[in-house]
């Protein structure tokens, strides 16, 4: 039996496509980030005042998912740190991990050494406890909240105006904030006086064009994977497909690491293009297994009303949706919620691409949508619905 075990180590230590299958992962920081120049030379100029002990301007970092926005802000402040690491401290936090101001805020004063209970601070308690910490610093804290929108859409914008307000508290040491989202309605949800002090600086990440995409790449494939185990004419078709809907780096390079472990698995030395195109669906399965399974329950009720719906008859309307809806809900003794609220499930399943909702005009009965699913799209509901005891029992009918 261990031989089979021996087998499994000896090809995972001896891929025949890897050479280095981290440069491939998705929080790699490579040491290059070709066609982000620009934005490294501004935020680099922005924040190069930190080697002076000056505090730098508040920066506001936007753009679409898989621009570089984390990739590029880490690379400079790393770069900047090895330059001059008593300078300034930075700090890092992700705000979809750290998602409420009790978190952000125990993480901020746990990088001084000093542990924070999970709860049981009051936040004015907390602040206190902040404002000492960075007091005791005596320098520069350069505080990045990454996915900033998280945080704001949860709980509001009261952290960011304590921290952006931090610095009347404080005289040697200072606190400057790098907020980063790739959500651009963001900004609205922003009290006016901390959109412009987070403001102070910003900085726009465009989307990659597909030969930037080809690019960027080359150069990622060359450390990751093996000579000869790439042909040109499958990088340029995982840009070409990342580039399709907007220039999305994190998504050309999921591409090319899923197609080589495609390859990987089949035992071949090469990945060729099937694999790619493979590597896609793949990947857009697990996109559409991840949508899925973070729609609100009424949501995924009304999914499976389309769907049933669709089995019984060819055209589906929005009434004939909300009908089969209700007598769902009344099945399983809930409360069903408005043919209002119905309707705008149905525009927000056909925003994510979950359906496909055509507007009809039926004279002087009004408008209505007539909605349709993909086979694709049913087989992966079916999937989902049968981790939720209510929702499967209401799928076998
Ligand atoms: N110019 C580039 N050169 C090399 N790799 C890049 C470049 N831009 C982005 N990447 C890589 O693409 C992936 C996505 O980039 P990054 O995480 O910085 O995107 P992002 O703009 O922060 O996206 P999100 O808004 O979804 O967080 C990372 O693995 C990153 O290393
Ligand atoms: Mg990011």
């Amino acid at each position: 039996m261990s031989d089979i075990i021996d087998g499994i180590i000896e090809r995972a230590e001896n891929s025949r496509i890897f050479r280095n299958k981290e440069v491939l992962r998705p929080d790699y920081v490579p040491g290059e980030l070709p066609h982000r120049e620009e934005q490294i030379r501004r935020l680099g100029t922005i924040l190069v005042t930190l080697l002076r002990k000056e505090r730098p301007s508040n920066v506001f970092i936007y753009g679409l998912t898989g621009t570089g926005k984390t990739a590029v802000s880490k690379f400079v402040l790393n770069s900047l740190h090895k330059r001059g690491s008593n300078s300034f401290k930075y700090v890092y936090i992700n705000t979809r991990q750290s998602d409420t101001p009790y978190r952000i805020l125990a993480d901020i004063i746990e990088t001084s050494g000093l542990t924070v209970p999970f709860t049981g601070i009051s936040t004015a308690e907390l602040y206190r406890r902040l404002v000492k910490v960075v007091r005791q610093e005596n320098r520069i804290i350069v505080l990045v909240l990454d996915e900033i929108d998280t945080v704001v859409k949860k709980h509001g914008d009261e952290v960011l105006y304590r921290l952006t307000r931090i610095n009347e508290e404080l005289s040697t040491s200072k606190f400057t904030i790098i907020g980063i989202t790739n959500d651009i309605n963001f900004v609205d949800l922003l009290d006016p006086r901390v959109k412009s002090s987070l403001g102070e600086e910003e900085l726009v990440f465009p989307p990659y064009n597909a030969s930037e995409l080809e690019d960027i790449l080359s150069r990622r494939v060359r450390e990751a994977l093996k000579e000869g185990t790439y042909s040109q004419n499958v990088i340029s078709l995982c840009a070409a497909l990342a580039a399709r809907e907007h220039g999305d780096a994190r998504r050309a390079l999921d591409l090319i690491r899923v197609s080589a472990e495609i390859a990987e698995r089949g035992g071949k030395n090469q990945i060729a293009e099937d694999d790619v195109y493979l590597a896609r669906n793949e990947i857009e399965r697990d996109r559409v297994t991840e949508v899925l399974e973070s729609l609100p329950f009424h949501s995924k009720l009304v999914l499976i009303a389309i769907i049933k719906g669709l089995e019984q008859r060819k055209q589906l309307i929005t009434g004939e949706v909300y009908d089969i809806y209700r007598r769902y809900a009344k099945r399983l003794g809930l409360e069903s919620i408005s043919q209002r609220r119905v309707s705008d499930i149905i525009n927000e399943l056909d925003m994510v691409g979950l359906i496909n909702a055509k507007v009809i005009n039926r004279g002087r009965y009004g408008k209505t949508k007539e909605v349709t699913i993909t086979k694709e799209i049913r087989d992966a509901v079916a999937k989902v619905v049968i981790n939720d005891e209510k929702l499967a029992s209401v799928w076998s009918g």
